[in-house]
């Protein structure tokens, strides 16, 4: 079968339709599969667009768009990449793919951290694929210090990647237990998580993209309780804060009423809540003093 590129490229766009949230979202896929594929911009499609498209070009989209369509697989596995607070991250199935609202807990850590303090130490639990703590290590500079840590051996594995790809100096320790791998006596000016939060009563539903593929270790907390890790983390945190000290976690929607309880009832002197975009209350900011 003859078709030319621009045929070829509505035929992308009919395919992700019926799977996509959005026509933005279609479009934007489709854009980044003519990049990835055919290195290629959209705006060339006008120019180029009634080139024929090569057997070995068809049987390389047919392939990516069987994965991305039949398989669900989300399109950042398959190009292994992923944007997050302007850097381009190397991501793979054993990390969570960073998502846009999570730049939040970036932009607040830093206005809470700036001017910056002399000394100043922050820590990441849960870094996955090190978006968070990469992020913040690129935006304070040499002055501060960030830490992160994972449960998860090849989470730290993609952050290694991305520590070298964005040339940033993020101290990353060995696998744990929260915690675990923090010295006792470290103290930090803030500890930033977004720990795994999804609901295990709400599995069906959520996308194929996410449940098939995202790793169950980073969505779901070990229990049944959404709350698990905020309970630990509250109660565990004063203990490797500095005097006014802030602990900033990202929440699912409808979370935080609870979360705020839970800080105070461990001794937080204040709580805060923050909105995202999309108005919806995703941050709890809890200062310890
Ligand atoms: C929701 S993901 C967040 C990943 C990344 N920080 C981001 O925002 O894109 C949660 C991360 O916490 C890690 N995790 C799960 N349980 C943990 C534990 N007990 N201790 C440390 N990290 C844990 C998971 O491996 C996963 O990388």
């Amino acid at each position: 079968m003859s078709q030319t590129i621009a045929e070829l490229y509505q035929q992308i766009k009919d395919q992700l339709s019926p799977i996509a949230a959005s026509q933005v979202q279609v479009n934007a896929e489709a854009d980044w599969i003519l990049r990835e594929l055919f290195q290629m911009q959209p705006s060339q499609i006008f120019t180029q667009g009634d080139r024929m498209v090569t057997d070995g070009e068809r049987l390389k989209i047919h392939c990516f768009m069987e994965q991305r369509v039949d398989k669900r697989i989300p399109i950042q596995y398959l190009t292994h990449e992923a944007w997050f607070y302007g850097h381009r991250f190397y991501v793979n199935p054993q990390v969570l793919i960073p998502r846009p609202e999570t730049e939040l807990l970036v932009e607040e850590t830093l206005r809470r951290l700036k001017p910056l303090k002399p000394d100043t130490q922050v820590l990441d639990l849960g870094v996955g694929s090190g978006a968070i703590a990469i992020s913040l290590s690129l935006a304070l500079g040499k002055e501060a210090q960030v830490m992160g840590t994972d449960i998860s051996p090849a989470a730290l594995k993609v952050c290694a990647i991305n520590q070298k790809l964005l040339g940033s100096t993020v101290d990353f320790l060995r696998p744990g237990d929260l915690f675990e791998s923090v010295g006792s006596g470290q103290r930090f000016n803030a500890i930033v998580s977004n720990p795994p939060y999804v609901n295990p009563a709400l599995k069906d539903s959520l996308k194929p993209e996410v449940l098939w593929h995202e790793p169950h270790s980073a969505l779901f907390p070990p229990s049944e309780d959404p709350y698990f890790y905020y309970q630990r983390i509250a109660q565990e945190s004063p203990n490797f804060l500095k005097p006014e000290g802030v602990v900033l976690v990202e929440t699912g929607e409808g979370m935080t009423p609870t979360v705020s309880q839970i800080f105070l009832a461990h001794g937080f002197a204040h709580v805060e809540t923050i909105r995202d975009y999309a108005n919806i209350d995703r941050i709890v900011v809890a200062l310890y003093c």
